[in-house]
């Protein structure tokens, strides 16, 4: 028995050591997926070498981790001149919790198998050249997913908006789908099967139709940005009851109209950002902006609204940017303000 001539100093190193010793190394089944995930690939931008000369444990590889059991939670392959399809190995690594695949010249579709993931939190697959429509809802799924952050912006997405998709989402957080090609209208189920959501970038696609009064049902929404489509109709007033809102976005929609409600907007006193310029609002601006103390930037520029410049306005002392021009506002910036106020055009309006 060697224990007795061990001090117990050096045992407790040697356990330390052995319980801090690399996790164990992948499994043969897990490697072997992400070997087809790289042959899926059309130009892998140097990662088989990289992968090679890191020996056959791939947990080891750049760009993965593993778990303790030495199944694959991760992938981080951000930048890596990735170019060719997402292969459907991918979603065999079952462990998976965040994928980034963002910034390579990825092309084809989304695995719905990837969306629909029993395991994935986190799938970034922004500013690539990923096509197609985004997966709808597939009849086999009927239970909620993980899902919390999908960022899909900055691609070649097209077709249909997904309406039923969203609703196995229960989890999201963060929804970006920016940038793309998507038409059809924002579908009315999102903020009421995906309550968490804090984050919704929809901007610069083709959505048409009206703003669904659902929205404000998400109660937990900081970000809301849905300018550069073709949206019409007004602001449903629902939307003010989304008060965590800091960032309210809707520019360049050219068909959304009516007045801003005073006693609506100073529901959003947390709001920092208020953008919707480029399209038909009318009315004054509400004596009650000034209530928006936290209020950084006013972007009502290229509308129709008319009247004469709150003189409250003059206590929203954060306000940084105001952006006004072509309208048909009266009244003076300069008696409100002692900060700079940019005004992209010159006075008056
Ligand atoms: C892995 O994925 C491929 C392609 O989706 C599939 O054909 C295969 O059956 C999956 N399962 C295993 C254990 O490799
Ligand atoms: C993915 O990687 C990029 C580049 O490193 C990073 O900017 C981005 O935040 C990552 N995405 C997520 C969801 O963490
Ligand atoms: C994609 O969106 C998520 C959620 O907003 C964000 O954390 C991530 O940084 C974004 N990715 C890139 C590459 O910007
Ligand atoms: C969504 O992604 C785009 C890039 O594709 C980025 O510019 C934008 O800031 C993101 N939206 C939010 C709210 O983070
Ligand atoms: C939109 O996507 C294209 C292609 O990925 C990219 O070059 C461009 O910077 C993106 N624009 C924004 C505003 O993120
Ligand atoms: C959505 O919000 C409205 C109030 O704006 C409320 O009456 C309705 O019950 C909410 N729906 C859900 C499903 O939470
Ligand atoms: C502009 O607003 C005025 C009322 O202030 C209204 O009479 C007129 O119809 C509006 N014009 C457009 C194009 O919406
Ligand atoms: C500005 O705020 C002060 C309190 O901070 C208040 O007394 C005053 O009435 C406000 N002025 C306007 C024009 O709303
Ligand atoms: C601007 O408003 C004034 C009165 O406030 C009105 O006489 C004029 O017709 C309006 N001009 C336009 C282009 O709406």
């Amino acid at each position: 028995m060697c224990s007795f001539t061990v001090p117990p100093a050096v045992l407790q190193l040697f356990l330390l050591l052995f319980l801090a010793s690399p996790a164990t190394a992948c499994t043969e089944q897990e490697k072997r997926n992400l070997l087809q995930f790289l042959a899926g690939l059309s130009s892998d931008g140097g990662l088989a070498t990289s992968w090679c000369n890191n020996g056959a444990d791939c947990c080891e590889w750049e760009g993965i981790s593993c778990n303790g059991d030495g199944a694959v939670t991760g992938v981080s392959l951000e930048s890596k001149g990735l170019e060719g399809p997402i292969s459907p190995f991918l979603t065999n690594l079952t462990s998976l919790l965040h994928i980034n695949l963002s910034h390579n010249s990825l092309s084809g579709g989304l695995p719905a198998e990837l969306m629909f993931s029993r395991s994935i939190i986190v799938l970034d697959v922004s500013f690539s050249r990923l096509n197609g429509p985004l997966p709808e809802l597939p009849s086999l799924v009927t239970t909620d997913r993980p899902l919390q952050v999908l960022n899909i912006s900055s691609n070649q997405f097209g077709s249909e908006f997904p309406s039923a998709t969203w609703k196995v989402m229960k989890n999201l957080i963060a929804l970006n789908t920016s940038n793309n090609s998507f038409s059809g209208h924002i579908p009315s189920s999102l903020c009421v099967s995906s309550p968490s959501l804090a984050l919704l970038d929809l901007s610069y696609n083709q959505l048409s139709g009206d703003i669904p009064n659902t929205l404000g049902n998400c109660s937990k929404l900081k970000v809301l940005k849905a300018g550069n489509n073709h949206l019409s109709g007004i602001l449903p007033v629902e939307i003010f009851h989304a008060t965590s809102l800091e960032y309210l976005s809707f520019p360049n929609n050219g068909g959304l109209q009516g007045e801003l409600d005073g006693a609506h907007i100073v529901k959003l006193s947390s709001l920092l950002i208020l953008d919707l310029g480029g399209n038909s609002f009318s009315g004054a601006i509400p004596e009650s902006i000034g209530q928006l103390r936290r209020l950084e930037e006013l972007h009502l520029g290229s509308n129709n609204m008319s009247g004469e410049l709150p003189s409250t306005m003059s206590n929203c002392t954060n306000l940084k940017t105001i952006d006004l021009k072509i309208n048909n506002l009266t009244g003076d910036l300069g008696k409100q303000f002692d900060c700079t106020a940019v005004v992209s055009q010159p006075f008056p309006w």
